[in-house]
């Protein structure tokens, strides 16, 4: 099988003329290579460190041709006796050849069953041995002389990674990132303007390059105001959205394209449900397909989550199925205001006389903080209880220099209560350019629970729970 992609020609040459070992492609053009390139050994020297770069006939490439990606190298080597073989190669560890689908052993040119050669690291210095002390040691001591010879190694596309191909197609001095985020089996792209003209060839070779991607889309407009999800086109694949994905050790399922998912949450879903305990009860405004409220649930706790996009919603409910947390969670399908002002306000007067504690999750930074007026004068004071009041952890984004006052200041004033002092804030994680997502945590003031002049608006920012339109606040992102 090997024979079939490699040849060898082993020579004399000694370990001096490797200085001048060559590329030779399978692709020369006299358009774009000098006429010695093309004629044999000494093009390049063996130090050049883009030896591996695929044939310059592929740029501009936007149809995946996989064969012009085809290229013999030269690459060093040494015969091995096959009686102290994986002892040498053992020794040789770090001067052999490395690169994916590349045997660092071949038959040798006689096919005798008393040697192999050792395939060797074409970017390794030759001065003043190509060898390290150590190496020459191990060599002398298995009796094998350092004498290299050369090895003509037939790369394919298959021996090449994503960034070597996308650097070798798309325009030249252009940023050829090729990030995305993996949702289960699909890879979530992003590409920028100049990469368009490339979308499906580089989809295609994320693909290949991927083992369990078979899926790969492009975000085609910006976040979805309302449900926060994207719109998306797929470049290559299946056209399946329906995602399978374990986070925190609990697994998910979803249609990626109708909900929103966002895998560099984990950590921060993660911070939050551990500090929920068994008996504690947790109402989730913004739930989502359930990545705070199921993980909850399976602490122990008593969950009511709610989403308003349906499809959220529905996938929610086939998530705590899929979890066996059902009868931990009830879930709705209401406006983030319409939950808190409704079962929110009908399970809060219990909870406040218990002991076990209750946490409001607000994760929908964009918006959340202008949601927290729904508390003000959320219940009668008959029913106050200092002991035992609501956790709320509430998202925002922040363009501000000092993004912690700043988010701290707008929940302030969404509460009609001054939280400095009262609160943590914790940082989440930055989305863009100056653009931070940030946590407030704070006990729910009994003051603005139980707000009697809740109706009675005036800005303020000073105790007296006086109501200022929140949205005045908000950041606009
Ligand atoms: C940023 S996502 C967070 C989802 C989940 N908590 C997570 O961490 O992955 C915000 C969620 O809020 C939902 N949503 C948007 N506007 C809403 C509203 N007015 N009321 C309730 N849910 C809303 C969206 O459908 C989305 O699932």
């Amino acid at each position: 099988m090997l024979r079939l992609f490699f040849r060898v020609f082993t020579s004399l040459q000694t370990e001096r003329n490797l200085k001048a070992a060559a590329v030779h492609r399978n692709f020369c053009s006299a358009a774009s290579l000098p006429a010695s390139v093309c004629s044999g050994f000494a093009v390049k020297t063996i130090m050049e460190p883009k030896l591996y770069r695929p044939p310059p006939e592929v740029r501009g490439m936007t149809s995946l041709d996989k064969e012009a990606f085809t290229q013999t190298i030269t690459v060093p080597a040494l015969r091995v006796p096959t009686g102290v073989l994986n002892k040498v190669v053992k020794s040789l560890r770090k001067a052999t050849i490395q690169r994916p689908g590349v045997p660092r052993v071949v038959q040798d040119k006689e096919e005798s069953s008393d040697f192999r050669l050792v395939l060797l690291d074409p970017h390794r210095g030759s001065s003043p041995s190509f060898f390290s002390e150590a190496e020459a040691d191990a060599l002398r001591s298995f009796s094998v002389a350092e004498e290299l010879q050369y090895y003509e190694l037939r790369l394919t596309y298959h021996n090449l990674k994503s960034e070597e191909v996308l650097e070798a197609v798309l325009p030249q001095g252009q940023d050829v990132t090729s990030g995305f985020s993996r949702v289960g089996h699909i890879a979530h792209m992003n590409l920028r303007d100049h990469q368009l003209p490339y979308k499906n060839l580089i989809g295609q070779v994320i693909m290949d390059k991927n083992p369990g991607v078979t899926c790969v889309v492009n975000k085609t407009n910006t976040i979805d105001s309302t449900y926060r999800n994207f719109k998306m086109e797929v470049l290559a694949g299946e056209e399946n959205m329906v995602a399978k994905v374990k986070e925190n050790g609990v697994t998910y399922e979803f249609d990626f394209s109708r909900v929103y998912w966002n895998p560099r949450l984990s950590t921060e879903h993660q911070r939050v449900v551990q500090l929920v305990k068994r008996g504690d009860t947790v109402f989730d405004v913004f739930a989502g397909v359930g990545p705070f409220a199921i993980p909850a649930a399976r602490s122990g706790a008593n969950v009511l989550a709610n989403d308003l996009n349906p499809e959220s919603h529905r996938w929610l409910q086939h998530n705590c199925k899929l979890n066996k947390v059902e009868k931990k969670v009830r879930t709705f399908n209401l406006d983030g205001r319409a939950f808190i002002q409704g079962p929110v306000k009908q399970e809060l007067p219990v909870l406040l006389k218990g002991k076990a504690s209750v946490h409001v999750v607000m994760n929908l930074p964009a918006l959340a903080l202008e949601f927290l007026d729904a508390f003000r004068g959320l219940l009668h004071q008959e029913t106050s209880c200092d002991e035992n009041l609501p956790m709320v952890h509430c998202y925002g984004f922040s363009k501000d220099d000092n993004p912690e006052t700043d988010v701290v200041e707008r929940a302030s004033r969404c509460l009609g209560f001054p939280l400095k002092e009262q609160c943590s804030v914790h940082f989440v994680r930055n989305v863009a350019p100056n653009k931070d997502m940030m946590c407030v945590s704070f006990t729910l003031p009994k003051e603005v629970l139980f707000s009697a002049d809740y109706e009675q608006t005036e800005p303020s920012v000073e105790p007296a729970p006086k109501r200022q339109k929140c949205e005045e606040a908000t950041d606009s992102t």
